[in-house]
């Protein structure tokens, strides 16, 4: 049934359909009972899929990735179909429209997506008053910083977003990674990322309860960038990594969308990124939380990525091209994949 709603609102454009879509799901929040409907259609509740992960426990493996609630504005609606976590972002400290539309792009025929937006959010103020509101899933906030601010005072806008946020977030990840804000990704090299993540660790550290960090990476990175990555995150104790995001690659597309300028993300996104958790964690070892996003768009995608090293996965593209019911199919089938280990055992 997704699939022919889905084929009707391809014909428009897809930024406005994201819009028209999160209205209507909020819409039809509001009708009495639907969202125990909605919740008995799509959530499994089964202690086998809960993960405790940095202090945190995650009722399933399958998170809603950055910029989807970019403002935090329908997280508790969209946790109706099913997810264990959501991240909302990227928050920015002050509004910003982002790129000149049109600026996303469906790739139809290669399953992927382009997008330019540019940290297009309603800034920090606007999102923290959001973020106010009931809610029973746990949430990341994804941060970054405007674009007209340099790189040498980069680590003071990501700071203002983790002190507004503080109180209202479970995790926190440190964006470097987006190709759409010029040259934020320059702060995966050591010199700029070592002194931005410790100034975070700083005002972490000195509050009473610290939050998890994690910081969000390019599939674009070089092994030898890796590897300053590695041993920055192990020296100074971040909690996690999130791999990856969207990528500048253009390889195998063959969507005449193939030159627009932006990230790639979807089905070609899918190896790369799980080459990358691959590597990691046979350098980071069994322990080290990892998050794996990109190209997930069937439910043996997300098993792969967990083979690969992965403790939690996250989507964006799958949701967009698959529907709601691929998360209930991923988390149907690790649990399958759990009860067969148990049973083997
Ligand atoms: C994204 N992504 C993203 N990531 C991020 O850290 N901050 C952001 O604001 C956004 N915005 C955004 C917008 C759109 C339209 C897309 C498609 C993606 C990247 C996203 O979180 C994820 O890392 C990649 O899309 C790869 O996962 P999928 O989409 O292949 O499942």
């Amino acid at each position: 049934m997704y699939i022919v709603l889905r084929n009707f609102l391809f014909l428009f454009d897809a930024e406005l359909i994201h819009e028209f879509s999160v209205k209507a799901i909020k819409f039809i929040c509001k009708i009495p009972y639907s969202r125990m409907v909605l919740r008995n259609l799509f959530v499994i509740n089964n202690n086998i899929l809960e993960r405790n992960l940095f202090g945190l426990k995650f009722k399933n493996p399958v998170g809603l990735a950055a910029g989807f609630d970019k403002n935090a504005d329908c997280y508790n609606e969209f946790s109706n179909f099913g997810f264990g976590f959501i991240e909302i972002g990227t928050v920015t400290p002050l509004p910003q429209a982002g790129n000149p539309k049109k600026r996303i792009f469906r790739l139809t025929k290669d399953k992927s997506i382009i997008n330019r937006l540019g940290f297009n959010n309603k800034g920090l103020d606007e999102i923290v008053k959001n973020l106010k509101k009931e809610r029973d899933i746990i949430i990341g906030a994804n941060i970054g910083k405007n674009v007209f601010t340099s790189n040498k005072d980069g680590y003071k806008d990501y700071l203002k977003c983790i002190q507004g946020l503080y109180d209202f977030v479970d995790y926190f990840a440190i964006n470097i990674s987006s190709p759409n804000t010029k040259n934020l990704r320059e702060f995966h090299n050591k010199e700029l990322l070592k002194p931005l993540l410790e100034n975070l660790i700083i005002f972490n550290n000195k509050q009473s309860t610290r939050k998890p960090i994690l910081l969000k990476i390019s599939p674009d990175l070089k092994k030898n960038q890796l590897d300053d990555i590695i041993s920055i995150i192990l020296e100074l104790k971040i909690d996690g990594i999130i791999a990856t995001n969207t990528s500048i690659s253009r390889d195998g597309v063959k969507s005449i969308h193939k030159n627009e300028i932006g990230g790639l993300s979807g089905k070609l996104l899918n190896k790369k990124s799980n080459e990358i958790i691959f590597y990691l964690r046979k350098k980071l070892g069994d322990n080290y939380p990892i998050i794996g996003v990109g190209g997930i768009m069937k439910p043996e995608d997300a098993l792969e990525k967990i083979k690969c090293g992965a403790d939690l996965v996250q989507l964006y593209t799958g949701f967009i091209y698959e529907g709601p019911t691929l998360i209930k199919r991923i988390n149907n089938l690790i649990l399958d994949e759990e009860l067969n280990k148990n049973y083997e055992k």
